[in-house]
């Protein structure tokens, strides 16, 4: 049987937060961006990939929603357990092990209402991104939102900041050498298309372009994964890079225009729910 978090009492909080823009990152401010009110009565959600943020499951949860959080890697999934539970939203009825690769998911048919799929199809071989695709949108009866950033242009804006180019390179090289396409987003709207070309739904696409600014604290966040993988992997120099520019970050912030995020609705015609 299906488990999900439903609402409780810490909602009015969740709401709270989730109106202040600046405790959201960019990617769940476009989240919370392309779920429109319409859509948020209650349907069911399943968090593809769902990582460690808990921002999905308040802006839901709030709202008198269920949200499944799904992860191919456990210890992704007990650490969200953990803040789910700490942050009062309901979790006793959410299984915990609900480990699951986006390319065969367990799930039956039509499970959930909408799927979310924010920056996991960039990490997917590219022999398996049809598939991942595909099961996003069989488990739905509604629809799958499907978000990916793009660092094709990520610039500086002062040519001072030659510390930054260094590290987007290196960003660059360090997904290469992980399998990550960190230039999916554009590529997003061909893979949705191709695969649910011959199936009943309509697809909407989003571009968003942030406006050029500070964005150091979320470099630090990047630098701070790449360090855990280097950690992880025993790669002592890279890790000791991304240390040395979080701590430039730290002292010399950045103007640059940040990545692109895109984001793809793919929604099933109204009489294809049934
Ligand atoms: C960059 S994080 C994004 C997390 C979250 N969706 C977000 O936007 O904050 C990528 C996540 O995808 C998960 N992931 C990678 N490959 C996966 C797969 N084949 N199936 C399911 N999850 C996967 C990782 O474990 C990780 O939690």
């Amino acid at each position: 049987m299906m488990e999900t978090v439903v609402a409780q009492k810490s909602a009015a909080s969740a709401e709270a937060v989730l109106n202040k823009p600046e405790e959201l990152s960019y990617s769940e401010q476009m989240t919370k961006a392309i779920l429109p009110n319409r859509y948020l009565g209650g349907e069911t959600f399943l968090d593809i990939g769902c990582g460690q943020s808990t921002a999905l499951a308040r802006l839901l949860v709030c709202r008198g929603g269920g949200y499944t959080p799904c992860d191919i890697h456990l210890p992704t999934l007990e650490e969200l357990q953990k803040k789910l539970v700490n942050e009062r939203l309901n979790t006793k009825d959410l299984d915990p092990w609900l480990v699951e690769d986006i390319s065969c998911l367990s799930f039956e048919d039509k499970s959930f209402d909408f799927s979310h799929v924010r920056q996991v199809i960039a990490h997917i071989h590219s022999s398996k991104v049809d598939e991942a695709v595909s099961e996003a949108f069989r488990v739905v009866r509604r629809g799958a939102y499907f978000l990916e950033m793009d660092w094709s242009d990520v610039v500086p804006c002062f040519e001072a900041s030659s510390y930054f180019s260094e590290f987007i390179a290196e960003v660059r090289s360090f997904a290469g050498n992980h399998g990550i396409d960190l230039n999916f987003g554009r590529k997003l709207n061909a893979a949705v298309h191709r695969v649910l070309e011959s199936q009943a739904s309509r697809i909407l696409i989003f571009e968003s372009q942030r406006m050029a600014g500070n964005y150091s604290k979320e470099y630090i966040e990047v630098c701070k994964s790449m360090i855990h993988i280097s950690g992880k992997t025993r790669d002592l120099e890279t890790k000791s890079r991304f240390e040395d520019f979080a701590e430039q970050f730290g002292k010399h912030p950045v103007v640059s225009r940040p990545p692109k995020m895109y984001s793809v609705i793919a929604e099933r015609f109204k009489s294809a729910t049934s």
